[in-house]
């Protein structure tokens, strides 16, 4: 398989097999992780988080310990030499002679791609501005799969903030290896960008736009709800237009097929009451869990130490 090594920038340089074999590699993981406690002894990951982060952080960090491996890495710029004017390619060439692997989050759009051009360890995106979030996606999936027993044929909702939110776009990319029909809900100025609708029509993936949740909700199998990204806008009142258009309350599930099953990456804001939490139909933070085990599988692929 091709994990050994290689960077992890965007979702489209893994093939369907790839992904399916690191799902599979995550549910080994999950069921004996303290079987692979060793496996990372001597290794050093780091995690360089120029964006704020809560679970993609602190799972790859977990991950690492609970295989035997260390971290280096900050959770901000503020005490790096980046604020001494250093470039993105000059941290990654030095951190490689530190670290084994370097995951890195930034806001700039293609800013994980640069990375790696500076960097002689692999490098792992853990969100590139509105870009991508591969990392994310390979959780969202490995979710799917253990939910449905499948990943083919399902009908899917994108609600929220389809315009900026990256794992979105990553997630419909790898979806869209498995035959899936997608519903974008979202207001005109936060739907899916062109450039991802061309590249699913050109894969002759089925897909419609609404901006009436109510008026698709019955069909689908998962709704996958997402904040409206209030750091990628630059003008606080057009924040304020979008913001809790889509609150999801307990009655939402009135208007679903009882098998729906809400996810969200989160962190969520207001877009789902926690009302909806004990419902069997939410799912976000077994989601959110699934990091763990999803992010150790990918480091021991990448380092070579399972095949
Ligand atoms: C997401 C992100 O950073 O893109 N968070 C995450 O990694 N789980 C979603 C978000 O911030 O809204």
């Amino acid at each position: 398989m091709t994990f050994k090594g290689k960077d992890v920038i965007a979702i489209e340089d893994f093939s369907k097999e790839d992904i399916v074999k690191l799902i599979d590699t995550a549910q080994d993981f999950e069921k004996n992780m303290e079987k692979y406690k060793t496996l990372l002894n001597g290794n050093v990951i780091a995690t360089l988080f120029f964006e704020p982060s809560t679970r993609t952080r602190m799972s790859f960090q977990a991950a690492t310990y609970r295989l035997g491996g260390g971290v280096v890495g900050f959770s901000s710029i503020s005490t790096t030499s980046l604020t001494k004017g250093e470039t993105l390619k000059d941290t990654m060439r030095i951190v490689s002679g530190y670290a084994d692997i370097i995951v890195v989050r930034h806001p700039k759009a293609g800013a994980a791609k640069e990375a790696s051009e500076g960097s002689t360890v692999p490098i792992v995106n853990a969100g590139d501005g509105a870009n991508e979030h591969p990392t994310q996606t390979f959780l969202d999936v490995y979710t799917i799969k253990k939910e449905f027993g499948k990943l083919e044929g399902l009908k899917i909702g994108f609600l929220g903030d389809l315009k900026n939110g990256r794992t979105v776009h990553s997630l419909t990319k790898a979806m869209s290896h498995f035959k899936p029909e997608f519903h974008f809900i979202a207001t005109e100025s936060l739907q899916m960008p062109d450039k991802y609708l061309k590249e699913l029509d050109s894969k002759g993936i089925k897909y419609k736009k609404t901006a009436d949740l109510l008026s698709v909700s019955k069909e689908l199998d998962i709704l996958y709800v997402t904040r409206v990204q209030k750091e990628r806008f630059t003008n606080q009142e057009e924040y304020d237009k979008v913001k809790g258009l889509y609150i999801l309350k307990k009655d939402f599930l009135k208007h679903t097929k009882p098998e729906l099953r809400i996810m969200h990456p989160l962190p969520r804001v207001d877009e789902i009451d926690p009302e909806l939490d004990d419902a069997k139909q939410s799912i976000y933070f077994e989601e959110a869990r699934n990091g763990l085990p999803v992010r150790a599988a990918l480091l021991a692929l990448i380092l070579g130490k399972v095949e």
